[in-house]
């Protein structure tokens, strides 16, 4: 469904909202659609304001004037908000990207009539890059609408509600699991002799391009990947089995599942 003539409003400009935001300067979305972007601290928001977006630290304001709603503030500052903007959130279409906050609940915070769709993006939105899985029980066409944003910043994929806290670790935390590999062979090539600079550029090239083997090449399978580059008795063997004996797929395991655990308690 194509987005235009729509007035989006973020409420909550954080890390994430600004994500969404640059994201979306950059699609050209903007050419179409307005954007209103709110957050208490205003003046961290000027730069913004210079591009054509409307900020307010006026919820109520912001959402009255809107056709698309984002929350993007931190849970624990859902019900306070939605007390400050019900009265005019009705008829709204109404996307939360909050963590840990099931469909069910956030249809009890807004009302059965609205209509709610839920979006797990992670921060590379920003360079329209991101992971977005979605999860609703509204009708398809509100569904392609979130998809229609969201697609624009990256790829999409729409899965279960009880699957999300799984895709906050999968894709929201696995940014920051991606990037600390990104750091370690960044240190490792330093280590062999590169400067910073160089092992870094080397280092998110490669990766990229081990993604891309994936997403674009004909066989979608990493290992079949894997042994195009391992020479009997070469050296790429040699590293990947000592990283293994050292546990780096079990670390790797471990560490999504331990962060599963967490967000279930949260
Ligand atoms: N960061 C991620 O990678 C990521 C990924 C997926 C999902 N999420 C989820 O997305 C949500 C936002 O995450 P975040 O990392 O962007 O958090 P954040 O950086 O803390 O952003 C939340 C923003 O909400 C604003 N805020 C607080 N109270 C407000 C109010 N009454 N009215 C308007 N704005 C208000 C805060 O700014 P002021 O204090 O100036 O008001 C803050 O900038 C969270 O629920 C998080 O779980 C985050």
């Amino acid at each position: 469904m194509k987005l235009t003539n729509k007035n989006i409003t973020i409420i909550g400009a954080g890390n994430l909202g600004l994500s969404i935001t640059k994201g979306l300067l950059k699609s050209g979305l903007l050419h179409q659609n307005k954007l209103t972007i709110t957050r208490r601290k205003l003046d961290e928001l000027e730069p913004f304001a210079e591009k054509g977006i409307t900020i307010t630290s006026n919820n109520k304001e912001a959402v009255q004037h809107a056709d698309i709603v984002l929350f993007a503030v931190q849970p624990q500052q859902l019900s306070g908000i939605i007390n400050e903007v019900n009265e005019v959130l009705t008829g709204k279409l109404i996307i939360s990207t909050l963590t840990g906050v099931k469909l069910k609940v956030l249809q009890k915070h807004v009302g059965s009539n609205n209509r709610v769709v839920r979006a797990m993006p992670n921060t590379a939105l920003a360079v329209q890059q991101s992971m977005t899985c979605i999860s609703t029980n509204a009708s398809k066409e509100d569904t392609e609408l979130v998809q229609s944003i969201f697609s624009v910043l990256g790829k999409t994929i729409v899965i279960e509600d009880e699957l999300m806290q799984a895709a906050t670790v999968l894709g929201a935390s696995g940014i920051a699991f991606w990037l600390r590999l990104i750091r370690a062979t960044t240190q490792g090539g330093i280590q062999l002799g590169f400067d910073a600079p160089e092992a870094q550029k080397i280092a998110i090239q490669t990766c990229m391009g081990a993604a891309s083997l994936l997403q674009n090449g004909s066989n979608a399978h990493p290992e079949s990947e894997i042994d195009k580059v391992t020479t009997p008795k070469g050296c790429t063997i040699s590293g990947l089995n000592e990283m293994e004996h050292k546990g780096m797929s079990s670390a790797l395991i471990q560490g999504l599942v331990t962060s599963f655990k967490k967000i279930n308690e949260l």
